[in-house]
């Protein structure tokens, strides 16, 4: 029988992460792998470190300890990063979109880097090209937001992450922007998404990552974890979302 070696597949691969801000442990052993062309969707308490996992996917956060590769190139090994010149580089394949109220102000500069000009062909997948010549402060925050996933677009990533990209949306805004995720994963996109939109979990993931404690609590495709989990954690934590929804 032939083993697969998942590392060598993933397109995003990270073994015994390990991130603490001061005594704050906040990743404390993460193993994880993205297939291409799979859609995670990580779900969680506010806390447990979801952001500063996906920061840590684009070497915006530099963890103490672990390995990560992404596709294919290493950007950490045994807890040394890539030099910065390299690391920028391999930004480029990994497209990120914050949450809307991240989208300026509170975007480091390097965050603001990221930002690539804005081509015609992305903004068409949007359907905005209409709005190529319009003023950010003309649109309303769900267009903002799909541009904001056209410009990390841009870079033609081979990966995109999503930080709660709907998550301070008016709730008829939501829909236009999993659209565009939808349409960008039925296209094959490579995607981590941190979300709390149940519905867009069930439809489109191919695995949800319950985070909780400093590590992942629980994997598993969609159905299994949204409708039976196994952990109580993961039960506890999807009452309270539920319940708010
Ligand atoms: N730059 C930072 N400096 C110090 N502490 C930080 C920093 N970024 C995050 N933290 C801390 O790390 C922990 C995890 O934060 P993180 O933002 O990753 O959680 P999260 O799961 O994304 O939460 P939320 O659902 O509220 O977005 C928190 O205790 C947070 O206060
Ligand atoms: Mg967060």
């Amino acid at each position: 029988m032939t083993t697969i070696d998942t590392r060598q597949q993933a397109q995003i691969s990270i073994r015994d992460l390990h991130k603490r801000f001061g005594d704050n442990i906040v990743l404390n052993g993460v193993d994880f792998d993205v297939l291409p062309g799979q859609v995670i969707v990580i779900i969680g308490p506010s806390g447990s470190g979801k952001s500063t996992f996906l920061r840590c996917c684009n070497g915006l956060e530099m963890p103490e300890r672990g390995d990560i590769t992404v596709c294919g190139k290493t950007l950490l090994r045994h807890g040394k990063p890539l030099p910065e010149k390299q690391l920028n580089a391999l930004r480029q394949d990994v497209g990120m979109v914050f949450q809307p109220f991240n989208l300026f102000p509170h975007l480091t500069v390097m965050e603001n880097l990221c930002v690539a000009p804005v081509m015609l062909r992305v903004l068409e997948k949007v359907g905005l090209s209409s709005k190529a010549k319009a003023m950010p402060g003309s649109l309303s925050v769900g267009q903002k937001q799909r541009v904001a996933i056209s410009r990390a677009l841009a870079m033609s990533p081979s990966v995109m992450l999503f930080d709660e990209p709907t998550s301070a949306l008016d709730p008829e805004l939501v829909g236009e922007v999993l659209q565009v995720m939808k349409m960008l994963a039925s296209e094959g996109m490579t995607m981590i998404v941190v979300t709390h939109e149940m519905g867009f979990a069930r439809e489109v993931a191919d695995i949800v990552v319950v985070m909780d404690g400093g590590g992942i609590v629980e994997s598993g495709p969609p159905e299994q974890i949204l409708t039976s989990p196994k952990n109580e954690r993961t039960r506890q934590f999807l009452n309270a979302v539920l319940t708010r929804q």
